[in-house]
């Protein structure tokens, strides 16, 4: 089976729901036909201030968020980051081939470094990508499911790999990047023009996965709309409207034409309603089963750990035949 790799920063308590749109549903459907590899991103989450008890709290209940959403931990693997030493050995291999002028392009790092000003920007945000990189190459990994935002990495990775088999001879499978059009952005439901994120200013436009159903609905009654008063897909004109078609859409399975159609003539108020309710219906379960996960942490630690060792092996033999192909000495 061909391979596919993805992941996500333990970046907060709980996923949010372009999370979930935008990554986990499409995980969850292509790991019948490929063979997976999901990680937790701990060592990029440490790009970010932390609270060392709280980064091992925020890995763990994004690991079982994972399995709650669907991804089998017997079929798929599924591990942490930082339980693999391979990813940051090959970061710093890649480094040295990733140019500066490069790296200074990535659009995230420009938007983050702008936001916080150069004294407050670490320098593992500059070298996020490459790290990001080494995750996807060390796997020989053919497809890569993202949204549209971590699209420029994966296309540096690209780069990063065509440049190093040229050099050294073939290394790595060169990845592609898959995006799903319709579902790449979900955003924020008090700002319809902003991208969904963990770590937005404020929390009212922010659906989060664990949260309590009632608070949820709540968010989805009050989400920002327009005033013409029709259910209809319009990104341009009704960004708040379109938004919610998307996530209504993509709960259901069901197509934003046939949405529309069943609410045609009736409010807002009705509509909303409805997607409160799809909402609930499909967050309550995963909410439970993810605290049940941890209501056990010492099983799902143990889990985590096969799973990292299976990583392992994989990632080590890809370390290996680099350090040989750039000239390392072989430690007799
Ligand atoms: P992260 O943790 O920011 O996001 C995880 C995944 O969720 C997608 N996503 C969204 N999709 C649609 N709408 C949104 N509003 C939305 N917000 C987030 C992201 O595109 C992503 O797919 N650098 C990565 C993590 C990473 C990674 C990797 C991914 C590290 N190594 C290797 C793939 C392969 C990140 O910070 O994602």
């Amino acid at each position: 089976r061909p391979r596919l790799y993805s992941g996500m920063q333990p970046s907060a308590d709980s996923l949010q729901v372009g999370n979930y749109i935008g990554a986990l549903l499409q995980w969850r459907d292509l790991q019948d036909a490929y063979e997976a590899f999901f990680s937790v991103v701990d060592l990029h989450a440490l790009t970010q201030p932390n609270d060392p008890a709280e980064l091992r709290e925020k890995t763990r209940r994004t690991a079982a968020q994972y399995i709650a959403a669907g991804i089998e931990p017997s079929r798929s693997t599924l591990y942490v980051q930082s339980h693999v030493r391979a990813h940051a050995e090959l970061a710093w291999i890649l480094s040295t081939i990733t140019g500066f002028g490069e790296a200074n392009r990535m659009t995230q790092f420009k938007d983050k470094s702008a936001r916080y000003g150069t004294d407050q920007t670490n320098v593992g945000l500059f070298t996020y990508p490459v790290l990001m990189a080494a995750d996807i190459l060390l796997y020989q990994t053919d497809i890569v499911p993202v949204g549209d935002d971590q699209k420029q990495h994966v296309e540096l990775t690209r780069d990063l790999a065509e440049r190093f088999n040229a050099r050294y001879g073939a290394a790595f499978t060169v990845p592609i990047p898959v995006i799903q059009k319709e579902t790449a952005r979900i955003y924020d439901l008090q700002n319809p023009t902003a991208k969904m994120s963990k770590s937005a200013e404020s929390d009212a436009g922010v659906l989060w996965l664990l949260d309590d159903p009632a608070v949820s609905a709540k968010k989805v009654m009050r989400a920002v709309t327009d005033s013409e008063g029709t259910v209809r897909y319009d990104r341009e004109s009704k960004p708040g409207v379109s938004n919610l078609l998307t996530i209504y859409a993509a709960l259901t399975g069901r197509q934003i034409p046939s949405i529309e159609d069943e609410y045609a003539g009736r409010g807002y108020g009705d509509f909303k309603k409805g997607l409160a309710e799809v909402v609930v219906n499909e967050f309550g379960p995963v909410r439970e089963r993810a605290l049940d996960l941890l209501a056990d942490p010492g099983e799902l630690d143990r889990v985590l750990a096969s799973n990292a060792d299976r990583a392992a092996e994989v990632a080590d033999a890809t370390l290996s035949d680099v350090y040989d192909r750039v000239g390392l000495l072989r430690r007799s």
